[in-house]
């Protein structure tokens, strides 16, 4: 087979792969050890998503729900660190109005992206899984909103810093998005 024909291959088969995971049912049963493993194969990204729901004690014993929760919960803490990481870059900004004032809106963006990832928390409390998937998808577009206040000042570089967690958060809400999209609904 040429190189094109492999990837072909490659691609046909992962594709294939991906459907079967996509559609079969499936039915996990509490501490599964395995169930992080097989969660995880349903998001974007299985190496973060296995190492942290894997360094909390007790992801062992949660079922899906709980592993979604489990997710959640590490974004509601990253997303609050970069708030607040935001926040403590305002007192040297001091002298320079318009960074002060990006600086800011993008802390607040990040409370916001916390704040959407806890109302997925009690959507999910009720089996809301289209308002937890909205609030997701919410929390995962809030870093824009600070991306997009630095581009509208040229003379303000993005800091490879926020860049960064900008990334960091849009995965987990990713990997949460994986795992949702498990749950019965
Ligand atoms: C583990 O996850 C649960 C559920 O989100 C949370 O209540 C608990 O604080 C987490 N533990 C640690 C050590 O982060
Ligand atoms: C969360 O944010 C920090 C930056 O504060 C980043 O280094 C880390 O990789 C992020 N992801 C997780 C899963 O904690
Ligand atoms: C801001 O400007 C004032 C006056 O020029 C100076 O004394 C102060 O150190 C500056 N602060 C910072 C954080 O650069």
């Amino acid at each position: 087979m040429g190189a094109s024909a492999i990837f072909l291959f490659l691609l046909l088969s992962s594709l294939a792969f991906r459907q079967q995971i996509f559609h079969q049912p499936l039915i996990f049963v509490k501490g599964d050890m395995d169930l992080i493993q097989k969660t995880c194969k349903n998001t974007k990204y299985y190496d973060l998503c296995v190492s942290s729901l894997k360094s909390n004690a007790t992801s062992s014993k949660a079922d899906t729900k709980g592993l979604a929760l489990i997710m959640i919960g590490i974004g509601i803490a990253n997303a609050t660190a970069t708030s607040s990481y935001l926040s403590s870059q305002l007192p040297s900004s001091a002298n320079d109005t318009i960074l002060k004032k990006v600086l800011k809106e993008c802390a607040d963006k990040y409370s916001y992206a916390g704040d959407a990832l806890q109302a997925s928390v009690q959507d999910l409390a009720v089996e809301s899984y289209d308002y937890a998937y909205m609030h997701i998808m919410a929390a995962a577009d809030y870093p824009n909103g600070c991306h997009n206040a630095f581009k509208r000042y040229p003379e303000l570089a993005y800091p490879p810093e926020i860049a960064r967690r900008e990334k960091g958060l849009k995965q987990i809400c990713d990997v949460v998005l994986g795992i949702v999209d498990l749950l019965g609904w």
